[in-house]
C-alpha cells in the first residue's frame, strides 16, 4: 500500500488505484474538489516533490492545456496512486474561504478514464 505524503499535513496509506484526490481526502486536508472530481474546476490542484506519474488522462491534459497550466501542477482527481507520492495541495477550502471543498468525487476516475503518455497528447496536440 503506497505512503502518500502531504505537505503540511502528514502521510496516509492508500490502496492502488485510489483517485488521488480522495488519498489526500483522508488526511485533514481539506482539498478542493469543487467539480466533484470530473477534470472541470482544477482546484484538486497538486504540485509533485516526487512520484509524479508520467501518464495523464484525456481529460486532465485537455484542462491544463486549455488554461495553460501544463507544467504548473496536476489534478488530484485524475491520478490514481500506483507508488509513494509526495504532494501539496494548492487550493484548500479553509483557505479559499469556501463553506466545503465540493461534492465527493466517486471511486473511479470521471469522465472515464483515457490514460496517455504525456508526450503522446503534446504531439497529438501539436499535430491537431
Ligand atoms: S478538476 Fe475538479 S475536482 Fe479535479
Amino acid at each position: 500500500m503506497p505512503t502518500i505524503e502531504i505537505e503540511d499535513f502528514g502521510a496516509v496509506e492508500a490502496d492502488h488505484g485510489t483517485r488521488l484526490v480522495n488519498a489526500i481526502r483522508a488526511s485533514e486536508a481539506d482539498i478542493g474538489h469543487r467539480c466533484g472530481g470530473q477534470a472541470k474546476c482544477t482546484t484538486c490542484r497538486v504540485r509533485f516533490s516526487e512520484g509524479e506519474p508520467e501518464n495523464m488522462t484525456r481529460a486532465e491534459y485537455e484542462k491544463l492545456d486549455q488554461t495553460d497550466a501544463l507544467g504548473d501542477y496536476r489534478l488530484s482527481c485524475q491520478i490514481t496512486v500506483d507508488r509513494p507520492m509526495t504532494v501539496t495541495p494548492l487550493m484548500l477550502a479553509e483557505e479559499m474561504g469556501w463553506d466545503d471543498p465540493g461534492p465527493a468525487p466517486a471511486a473511479e476516475v470521471e469522465p472515464e478514464a483515457q490514460w496517455r503518455d504525456r508526450a503522446d497528447l503534446e504531439a497529438e496536440t501539436e499535430a491537431a
